[in-house]
């Protein structure tokens, strides 16, 4: 048996009574889980608490809290001492009950019609990544997209490609998906971060609903252009000035010893829209010792293709991309676009291994740059911390350079999934809860690693918006400058 103290968040809209926290300290057995000690709460302290639980091992979903911030499933998840627990982000009905039916009742059904017959082995396989939903609703209760527009939500996109995949199901599927926000979703993997059964609704619903939309010819009229400027160009921004490929040479020798050999895939915006933190990052690669191999024949990584469902062209850019870097026996790409990055990892399979920039500084070991005397704080690009899994080593670079790093939460900005360029306003606001979190931490700069989140931010904040790569080049110059006495 041991001792524990928990917090719990305490409410009664009904009385009106504002959500207030209550602490206890009860006795549980060694390896209880939270349920457990909600019920001792409930037997020793208070019987009124009110909360939900049925099955008892993790198969309804009828108990997911958060605790200490993160939804769980209270049956599941162990108790620990001084934690937090919350309802769900979604309306409370009393304590940590909450309103679960409205979104429920919405989740379309299958319509039959006809004779009912059994589904095939094969047709039951193609479902099943989508049937294990357990509608715990942890994932509409994190979604940012549903913060910001009226969007029906991830698990209710995961029962349409559900329904699609059905062959007994007699609805089209597709306008409706459309009607309740199926381009509003930024691909975030929020809700597979939180989901109990790890149910990868962006790739197995969205993207693939979205495939099925384009095939009906209902793709978004400005995802259109982006697809054609693709088609057209091999790329998906327009450029703007001398591009990152025109501006330097195939390989790049590092200053001295060469202590790590990789091939870097530019991607769209930092070749043709954002080149500067690229040919900062070719300098910092330079210092520390890395050979940098560019092709100049890469084209789109095709991130932008999946995300929006127009795939057609797919298969082409996978085997530019594949072969100019394979055809120089390149074993380690390196990407600095987070997307570019997730997709080379999640979407391609490579003959090489794919490595985010900071992974590969971390691994080969920087030079310690000056430390620049600036407050910051680091806005996790999801398809860097989710789509890739990487959440440390853009923090060891960073709180190598700056003289505080401030923490702020992660959360989506607003700019991936085809969302900035088909659905600005939403793109905007979300951009602006990201400006609101930055100026909340009281930080001097933003820095970020993905191109994208960093043009996008900008545009919410006053803040300086900087490149991890340039913010490293610019410790490391400000110690040359110390040591030659300026
Ligand atoms: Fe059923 Fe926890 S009580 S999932």
């Amino acid at each position: 048996m041991k001792e524990i103290t928990l917090t719990i968040e305490r409410s009664d809209p009904a009385q009106e009574r504002k959500p207030h926290r209550e602490t206890y300290t009860i006795t549980v057995n060694e390896g209880a889980r939270v349920l457990d000690a909600l019920e001792e709460v409930k037997r020793t302290h208070d019987p009124s608490l009110l909360f939900r639980a049925c099955c008892r091992a993790g198969q309804c979903g009828s108990c997911a809290v958060r605790v200490n911030k993160n939804p769980v499933l209270a049956c599941m998840e162990e108790a620990s001492d001084q934690m937090l627990v919350e309802p769900l982000e979604l309306p409370v009905i009393r304590d940590l009950a909450t309103e679960i039916a409205p979104v429920l009742e919405k989740l379309a059904r299958i319509t039959e019609s006809g004779e009912p017959r059994p589904l095939s082995k094969e047709e039951v396989e193609a479902i099943k990544p989508l049937r294990e939903c357990i509608e715990c609703l942890s994932c509409v209760s994190v979604c940012p997209a549903l913060k910001v527009v009226d969007f029906a939500g991830p698990t209710a996109m995961r029962q349409e490609m559900r329904c699609a995949l059905d062959p007994r199901d007699t609805t089209d599927r597709i306008p409706e998906a459309i009607e309740r926000g199926l381009f509003a979703c930024t691909t975030c993997h929020r809700c597979v971060e939180v989901c109990p059964k790890e149910i990868e609704i962006p790739g197995k619903a969205i993207e693939k609903l979205r495939e099925r939309a384009n095939q009906a010819g209902l793709t978004l009229p400005r995802h259109q252009e982006v697809a054609q400027l693709i088609e057209e160009t091999g790329r998906s921004v327009e450029q703007t000035k001398t591009t990152f490929l025109e501006e330097v040479p195939e390989v790049i020798e590092p200053d001295g010893a060469v202590k790590m050999t990789v091939g870097f895939f530019t991607g769209c915006m930092f070749n043709g829209r954002v080149p500067k933190p690229a040919l900062d990052a070719m300098d910092v690669l330079k210092r520390n010792g890395i050979r940098v191999i560019i092709p100049h024949e890469q084209v789109c990584c095709g991130s932008p293709l999946i995300r929006t469902g127009q795939t057609k062209i797919l298969p082409d850019l996978k085997q530019k991309n594949i072969g100019a870097f394979a055809s120089r026996g390149i074993e380690i790409v390196m990407t600095m676009c987070a997307g570019c990055g997730s997709t080379l990892k999640n979407d391609y399979d490579t003959p090489f291994t794919v490595m985010d920039i900071t992974e590969v500084l971390v691994k080969a070991g920087i030079e310690a740059p000056a430390k620049l005397p600036v407050k910051a704080t680091y806005h996790d690009p999801c398809h860097l911390l989710r789509g890739q899994g990487l959440r440390e080593p853009p923090r060891i670079i960073l709180e190598q350079v700056v003289e505080e790093h401030i923490p702020m939460p992660a959360q989506c900005c607003g700019a991936g999934g085809g969302v900035r360029s088909g659905q600005p306003e939403e793109a905007a606001a979300l951009g602006k809860l990201r400006g609101e979190a930055i100026a909340e931490t009281g930080a001097d700069i933003v820095v970020t690693i993905c191109p994208f989140c960093e043009f996008h931010i900008q545009e919410q904040t006053d803040k300086p918006v900087k490149n991890l790569a340039t913010l490293l080049l610019e410790g490391y110059r400000k110690k040359d400058q110390e040591k030659s006495g300026d």
